[in-house]
């Protein structure tokens, strides 16, 4: 595997994307670690990340240089290359001339990193020091107006490194910096494929269960779906799902779950419909906190009451979730018990629950666990489905949550996907959240009469993580027969209107 070092930038989980697209396993590791912890973990091979401090600051994180004597091909990015200059013998020099952002590359010498590519590339920098002097033994391969050594390797020992940050799109042949690196330089093989990915998670799957008892939850999302499926290859007969039909769901939704899911993964599936349960405890209700708190609590009770005759008292060993490497990464974690996250996955499991967690995503990014769900032969429809909330389709009705609004919501949605998914922008777009204003009435005329119904509004969003995000571009055609086809078909509607707020300031769903 390759070890990523983060030095402290928000580069690192790029830098170690970028290496997995690649098709070479990575991991992020700490700039804490010690020079021998990291080799330690038999790396076979090291990129050391760029990050916000100058090599000159108090305290700025460094690099035993013992890292570049142990025969393991180092690869420095920005401050790596840096830390790398410096550690051998180089200079680093405060020039107090920053570069931000795009700067025009010049190579004279494209030795291997840089072999085969323009002698003038635009790159991405971000940097204030500057190395002014390669440590001996290394070849300087490029220099920007700011840098005089931008770039520099050392093929006997199997060192290099760049300025500017190859990992990010705006930089022109970056990818290429970094195969170069891989392949060429460190002499790795491409073996991160999906096949090995699931091979991988199986074999460790079975040997933390051996023969005892699994249990997961589906949300009917991509990353409960695909780790289910791996859970089944591994040790099928031992894992119950439950997936909870809460009457929330969109049309068609709990249908895929039972027919498609269960057909190509064979799993033992049991669906418990708690349509009742959850509408009877939401009549009456229209503030949204209180909307998501009676939702989390009926969760919990069902989630109980099917452990308890699945498993009676035997109880329940193991839990399955679709924890994400980026999870992982971002609570600071690696190692130790995994954090609990059910309330994102699933709506909210007890506390007090007994069992141990399994977590085979607990190592890929999201690209990666569609490959795998398209590997284990899951359909591309939910492999690539949209995001979709826990609370359903109750936090989408603005007011009171009745079964006649949910279908009208329901009708209003899937014509929205349908469109959507015919003009085939769906893999463009993050989310299209489709939202009922219940509580609010206007006047509209069809055919010779008065209408007085409800307004649907449409949210569709970009977004790279929901965190942030934009009001999707969509184009007036889709937009328009989407219009068209929701105030003829749904009786209840006589208005579209388009959400064109970005997050912050709205959040992506309207309560
Ligand atoms: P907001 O509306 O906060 O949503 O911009 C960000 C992302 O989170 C999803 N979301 C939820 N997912 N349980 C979930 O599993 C929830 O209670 C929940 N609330 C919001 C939302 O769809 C978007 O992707």
């Amino acid at each position: 595997k390759v070890l990523v070092v983060d030095f402290g930038a928000q580069y690192a989980q790029l830098i170690a994307r970028r290496v997995r697209e690649a098709s070479v396993y990575s991991e992020i590791v700490s700039s804490k670690l010690s020079a021998d912890e990291i080799l330690a973990l038999r790396p076979s091979a090291i990129i050391l990340s760029g990050g916000p401090a100058s090599v000159y600051a108090d305290g700025a994180p460094s690099m035993d240089t013992a890292i570049f004597e142990a025969g393991v091909p180092v690869l420095g990015i920005c401050y790596g290359f840096q830390v790398m200059a410096q550690g051998l013998g180089g200079t680093v020099a405060r020039t107090g001339q920053r570069e931000y952002g795009r700067t025009s590359l010049s190579i004279n010498d494209s030795g291997c990193l840089l072999a085969s590519m323009p002698n003038t590339l635009n790159v991405w920098m971000s940097h204030g020091d500057s190395v002014s002097k390669a440590p001996k033994g290394f070849k300087v391969l490029a220099r920007t107006a700011g840098a005089p050594v931008a770039a520099f390797e050392d093929l006997g020992r199997k060192l290099a490194g760049v300025q500017w940050h190859p990992e990010v799109l705006h930089s022109q042949w970056g990818q290429q910096v970094l195969e170069h690196f891989l392949f060429n330089i460190a002499e790795l093989t491409p073996d991160w494929t999906p096949e090995n990915m699931v091979t991988e998670a199986i074999d460790s799957i079975r040997a933390q269960v051996g023969d005892r008892r699994v249990l997961c939850a589906l949300s009917g999302g991509v990353d409960s779906a695909v780790a289910a499926a791996l859970v089944q290859r591994a040790i099928g007969p031992q894992l119950t799902c439950v997936f909870v039909d809460h009457g929330l769901l969109r049309q068609g939704e709990a249908e895929q779950v039972k027919t498609d899911f269960v057909a190509v993964t064979g799993v033992d599936l049991v669906v418990a419909d708690e349509k009742d349960r959850f509408l009877g405890a939401l009549a009456g209700v229209s503030d949204p906190e209180t909307k998501r708190k009676i939702i989390g609590a009926q969760f919990i009770r069902t989630f109980e009451s099917q452990a308890r005759e699945i498993a009676g008292d035997k109880g329940i060993d193991f839990l399955v979730q679709g924890t994400l490497y980026p999870d992982v990464v971002e609570s600071g974690g690696g190692e130790g018990a995994a954090n609990i996250k059910s309330h994102h996955n699933v709506g909210g499991l007890p506390e007090d629950l007994q069992f141990t967690l399994i977590e085979p995503l607990r190592q890929m990014f999201k690209d990666e666990v569609r490959a795998v769900g398209l590997q284990l032969g899951l359909p591309e429809e939910m492999v690539w489905r949209h995001p979709f909330p826990g609370p359903g389709l109750a936090i989408r009705i603005i007011g009171e949550v009745t079964e006649d609004r949910l279908d009208t919501l329901r009708q209003a949605d899937a014509i929205a996907r349908h469109e959507l998914a015919a003009a085939k922008l769906e893999r463009d777009i993050w989310q299209f959240p489709v939202v009922l204003l219940a509580d609010v009435r206007s006047v509209g005329v069809q055919g010779d009469g008065r209408t007085y119904g409800h307004p649907i509004v449409l949210r569709p969003v970009t977004s790279d993580d929901a965190m942030t995000a934009d009001w999707a571009r969509l184009p007036y055609e889709v937009l328009e027969k989407i219009s068209n086809r929701i105030t003829n078909e749904v009786a209840e509607v006589n208005r579209v209107t388009l959400d064109i707020t970005s997050k912050p300031p709205g959040t992506i769903e309207w309560e």
